[in-house]
């Protein structure tokens, strides 16, 4: 039979890439798929937990019997976990947040050669860090779940973010070549305070499992 473990529970989950806009026809995003994030949502509605979900642009179609918030810029996706964040008993933040956006979304579409409109320049500033932000203000009895997606030292930067943005759990895994974005399987690690676990390659299904066997194991 299916595990109610989650049930009486209350999960958040951030997905998906976010979109940042240039102008009103461009956009500064990244590959992500939101596979992941939503397959978590899926198994954590699944296992009995009440669930929302933050998810930013994509394909997939809105998981059953869950309730899913779509946004678009990181702003948005921040606003939107703030809401969710404090009632959460546990929150996984598997969204690929763009780190930057245009200062100035343009309000109409650039041209070239007009006047004022420099299409060789964007000026950027930072998003927030969605994570790290609500990391923060974690109470006791919430478990938090990040995401490491690194080309190199994945276990090591892992273990910095665990730190610096008061997650319980960092899920490590790397990417470039093919590996993570779009794909149907990853092969991660489990980073925690006390130990590192690397898992065998399993779908995003079994892993979204796995996931949240490890975070239930928070609550004691
Ligand atoms: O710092 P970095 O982007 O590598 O950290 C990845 C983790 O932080 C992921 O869990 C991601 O969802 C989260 N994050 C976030 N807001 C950002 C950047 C990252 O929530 N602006």
């Amino acid at each position: 039979g299916v595990s109610r473990d989650l049930a009486g529970r209350r999960v958040l989950v951030t997905a998906g890439p976010t979109v940042e806009p240039i102008d009103p026809v461009r956009y500064i995003s990244n590959h992500s798929s939101g596979k992941t994030g939503y397959a978590i949502a899926r198994a954590a509605a699944r296992r009995g937990a009440d669930v929302t979900l933050v998810s930013g642009p994509t394909a997939l179609a809105a998981p059953e019997g869950v309730r899913t918030v779509h946004v678009k810029t990181a702003c948005d996706m921040l606003a939107a976990a703030e809401e969710a964040f404090p009632a959460a008993d546990v929150a996984v933040f598997s969204a690929a947040v763009a780190d930057m956006r245009p200062k100035e979304p343009a309000a109409r579409k650039l041209k070239k050669g007009e006047p004022g409109a420099d299409l060789g320049t964007i000026e950027l500033v930072e998003n927030p860090d969605i994570l790290a932000s609500l990391g923060a203000a974690k109470r006791d009895g919430q478990v938090v779940v990040g995401f490491a997606a690194e080309t190199e030292n994945v276990v090591a930067n892992a273990r910095k973010k665990l730190a610096t943005k008061r997650a319980d759990l960092i899920v490590g895994n790397l990417v470039g070549e093919g590996r993570a974005f779009g794909t149907d399987d990853n092969e991660v690690w489990f980073v925690t305070a006390d130990d590192v676990d690397e898992l065998p390659l399993m779908s995003k299904e079994r892993l979204a499992d796995a996931i949240l066997d490890r975070a239930v194991q928070f609550f004691g």
